[in-house]
């Protein structure tokens, strides 16, 4: 029976993955702080029992070297996950994400431990723009958009990125791992670092790792409450509420959505293949689904069409990405992954599981905060 630790096992991702690592008859260790902003209410009703559950930050070295003891697999999903949150709460970013993993590496390099393989969660923001093609000019990586530069009259901005060569609007194509990262906050520059620094260390010790970059998941136990994270979660806290969904610019700007079960099943393919090794993998679905579009499912499957409709702001908020959505193919080829469910088929889960849960409308504190440092 393998011994496997979940950091932030207690969060949206984690807690899915760890329902099914003991399924699997794996013997699991969860290491969460608990962070309040994610957990209102402490530890949650989803908990799994059959987990051993240590409350512990990822910050401190000595409380994760207990716990690494013994441990055969660690999936280090432990991370604080606001994109915005990130452009002003730098240090804690930092310190949680990025000092967080140099301390588990710092562990596996310098103390006795198990550790055969090593699963960590990088993101799709690190990309920044995803990839483009221009007429003229091929496939092109555009930096982020500028919008100071050309302006504030609303109606002339064209949303659309152009080619830095020729300046033709470009047209949005799925983003291979081999995509130029681009930054597009400190978030994203936390997550780029961590899945550098895990791959080096690993490749340099002979502990296998590997890098998940997750598109955006959404799903049951995202939270309700949290207004920094997850676009449909926070969207559909806002329609429970009966307050409209907020969308930038014009709201076709599109993400590539996958199902939290989808993504439990890229990590146990992580885990359990050697092909996966050192090997970092696009997580999404290879479909991009609009913004306004997420609004609109969400206001009818939850009938509330005609009584709400989407707030769409025209507003940059600065960093945003225009397109990103993934290129599965070497997911697909190298560790046979194929995600299951639909972008309906999942939102019609999601608002079921949701009808149970109580949701805190907090979006406006979110994006005051935003306003204050002039970030929207
Ligand atoms: N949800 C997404 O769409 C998405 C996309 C890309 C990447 N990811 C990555 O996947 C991982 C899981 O994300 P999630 O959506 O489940 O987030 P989440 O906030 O639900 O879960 C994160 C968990 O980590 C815990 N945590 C935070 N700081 C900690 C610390 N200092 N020490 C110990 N535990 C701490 C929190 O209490 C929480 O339970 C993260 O690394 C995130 O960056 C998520
Ligand atoms: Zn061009």
């Amino acid at each position: 029976m393998k011994k496997v630790l979940v950091t932030g096992g207690l969060g949206f991702i984690g807690s899915h993955l760890v329902d099914e690592l003991i399924r699997r008859r794996y013997k699991v260790t969860i290491f969460d702080n608990l962070e309040p902003q994610v957990h209102i209410n402490g530890i949650p009703d989803y908990y799994n029992t059959n987990a051993r559950f240590i409350r512990g930050d990822v910050r401190k070295r000595n409380e994760l070297k207990e716990v690494i003891k013994g441990v055969d697999i660690v999936v280090h999903f432990a991370a604080a996950v606001g994109v915005g949150q990130s452009q002003y709460q730098i240090a804690k970013y930092v310190e949680t994400n990025i000092q967080g993993t140099a301390n588990l590496l710092d562990i596996l390099v310098n103390e006795k431990h198990n550790v055969k393989k090593l699963l960590i969660a990088s993101s799709m923001s690190i990309y920044g723009e995803g990839l483009y093609e221009c007429k003229k000019c091929g496939k092109v990586k555009p930096p982020l958009r500028d919008f100071e530069k050309r302006g504030n009259k609303k109606s002339i901005y064209n949303w659309e990125p152009e080619c830095p060569y020729c300046k033709n609007t470009l047209k949005s194509v799925p983003t291979p791992e081999d995509t130029p990262l681009v930054s597009n906050s400190i978030y994203a520059i936390t997550k780029k670092e961590q899945e550098e620094m895990s791959l080096l260390i690993g490749k340099t010790y002979g502990i296998p790792v590997v890098a998940l970059r997750f598109f955006n998941v959404y799903g049951p136990r995202q939270s309700l409450s949290n207004p920094y994270t997850g676009v449909a979660a926070i969207f559909l806290s806002r329609i429970k509420n009966n307050n409209p969904p907020v969308i930038y610019e014009n709201g076709l700007q599109s993400r590539d959505f996958i199902w939290v079960g989808d993504v439990v099943n890229a990590c146990i393919l992580s885990i359990e293949k050697e092909e996966a090794n050192y090997q970092v993998f696009n997580v999404g679905t290879g479909t991009p689904v609009s913004i306004l579009k997420v609004a609109e499912i969400l206001i009818k499957l939850m009938r509330k069409e005609g009584q709400i409709q989407p707030d769409v702001t025209y507003k940059f908020r600065k960093g945003d990405v225009r397109h990103c959505y993934a290129d599965i193919t070497k997911i697909k080829k190298m560790l046979g992954f194929e995600p299951d469910i639909s972008f309906e088929e999942g939102m019609k889960k999601l608002i079921n599981w949701s009808k149970k849960v109580k949701a805190v409308d907090r979006f406006d504190r979110a994006s005051n905060e935003l306003k204050e440092k002039k970030l929207v």
